[in-house]
């Protein structure tokens, strides 16, 4: 099954790029994959990748390049056993290029059907920080991608948490919109406007009589009782799956204090209490990886050093450890919209409090706290393979873009 996994940031400095470029040499050697660089100003995946690079998206975009002629691989100085030869690499022009870093939307839909067609088991997208369609559209409906946030950056966790709220209203707003499936399904559309601009009060967070979707639901019931609308959206925020890494993690304490509980805090205050979250793992902090990105050469592809205690197989261990135990991976579920009461509104789901975050953190910490990098990444990726395998295609990342017009038809609430 292949798929397409986005890996954002709200902010630029938490390590997004480092991760993205680990994470996707970690998932090459499962199946082959390609990792685009979609931070299109900046270029920062050639700059960290001491391989020659032929052709980029310049060539996708200016020179009429089919997007397959633009992938690199690694050679055999960088990895001389080949262990990472099912990956590969899409760079982003050697230097920023106004028409290519802000794309027009024919050229980004161009690249989204170039990217469906590439043959690759996984491709991950490293997005560039901010919410325009750059980033916005290369994002599922269903679920958040990678989220990446850090201890060290408080701004860019709540900038984190601002990216679920804009796909969810994104989503909402497409769902609702004239003219959707949903739409015609109507059979009375006397209250759409009202809805509507509803919805417009909670997204604008300067009214605070409308805190957040939950609290809207449960104006609405009050209002009009059980209705298609009300369905449609607890049904959104059931099925929508947030998942996050944590990078330049700094133990367990320190961490859920200083991201962790921020992070869910604001998508309780903002968004919504009843969204599954999901911490795929962290990663540590340690100068050996930003080293290793001076370098060109990231941290995997260095030579691992020795490890303190002898394990055999660490791999392989933790894939043990995960299949005994889901770690507060959500369960599997292809609901549909059923009918909603006030009593259902009103709970907030216990799986994603911020109690049960510390919970699973501290349970992950036992199970795999003195990890290195290498196995942070091993870690994370087994999760995220985890969670293919046994959850619906839309709930991790997913399977094809679709360009707006497409999203129509995705959306049959
Ligand atoms: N886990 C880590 N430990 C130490 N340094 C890190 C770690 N992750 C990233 N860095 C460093 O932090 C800086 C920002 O990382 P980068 O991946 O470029 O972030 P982004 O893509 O989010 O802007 C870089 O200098 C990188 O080397
Ligand atoms: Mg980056």
């Amino acid at each position: 099954m292949r798929r397409i996994i986005p890996v954002s940031s709200g902010k630029g400095g938490v390590g997004k790029t480092t991760f993205a470029i680990n994470f996707a040499l970690t998932l090459s050697r499962v199946a082959p994959t390609v990792l685009i660089d979609l931070d299109t100003g900046t270029s920062s995946i050639r700059n960290t990748i001491d391989v020659p690079v032929g052709k980029d998206l310049y060539h996708f975009f200016r020179k009429g390049a089919a997007l397959d002629e633009c992938l690199t691989t690694l050679d055999g100085r960088i990895d001389p056993d080949g262990t990472y030869r099912n990956f590969a690499f899409i760079a982003a022009p050697r230097h920023a290029i106004d028409e290519i870093t802000n794309l027009r939307d024919d050229l980004r839909w161009r690249l989204l059907h170039a990217i469906n067609g590439l043959d690759a088991r996984f491709i991950v997208l490293d997005l560039r920080a901010g919410l325009d369609a750059n980033v916005v559209d290369f994002l599922p409906l269903s679920n958040s991608g990678v989220l990446v946030f850090t201890p060290h950056h408080p701004a860019a966790t709540l900038a984190a948490a601002d990216i679920v709220k804009s796909l969810l209203f994104r989503k909402l707003r497409i769902i609702f919109s004239e003219g959707s499936p949903f739409f015609r399904s109507l059979p009375d559309t006397s209250h759409h406007r009202m809805v509507t601009e509803l919805l417009d009060a909670v997204e604008d967070v300067y009214e605070e009589n409308l805190p957040n979707l939950d609290a809207f639901l449960v104006d609405l019931h009050g209002a009009l009782g059980d209705n298609p609308y009300l369905r449609a959206i607890a049904w959104v925020l059931r099925s929508f799956g947030v998942y996050f890494v944590l990078n330049m993690f700094n133990g367990v304490q320190e961490s859920y204090e200083t991201s962790i509980r921020p992070f869910v805090e604001s998508l309780r205050r903002n968004v919504s209490g009843k969204l599954t979250l999901t911490n795929l793992g962290w990663v540590v902090q340690d100068p050996r990886i930003h080293e290793a990105n001076c370098r060109r050469t990231p941290i995997l592809l260095q030579q691992p050093e020795e490890r303190r205690t002898a394990d055999p197989d660490p791999v392989r261990k933790e894939l043990a450890a995960l299949e005994s135990s889901v770690l507060g991976l959500p369960a599997m579920r292809r609901e549909r919209p059923r009918p909603v009461n006030l009593d259902e509104l009103q709970r907030i789901d216990p799986s994603c409090t911020v109690d049960r975050q510390l919970e699973i953190l501290e349970r992950m910490y036992r199970d795999h706290g003195d990890r290195q990098v290498r196995e942070n990444f091993a870690y994370i990726a087994h999760r995220a393979l985890h969670v293919m395998k046994h959850l619906p295609p839309e709930s991790f990342g997913l399977p094809r873009l679709y360009t707006p017009l497409e999203i129509f038809d995705q959306l049959r609430v």
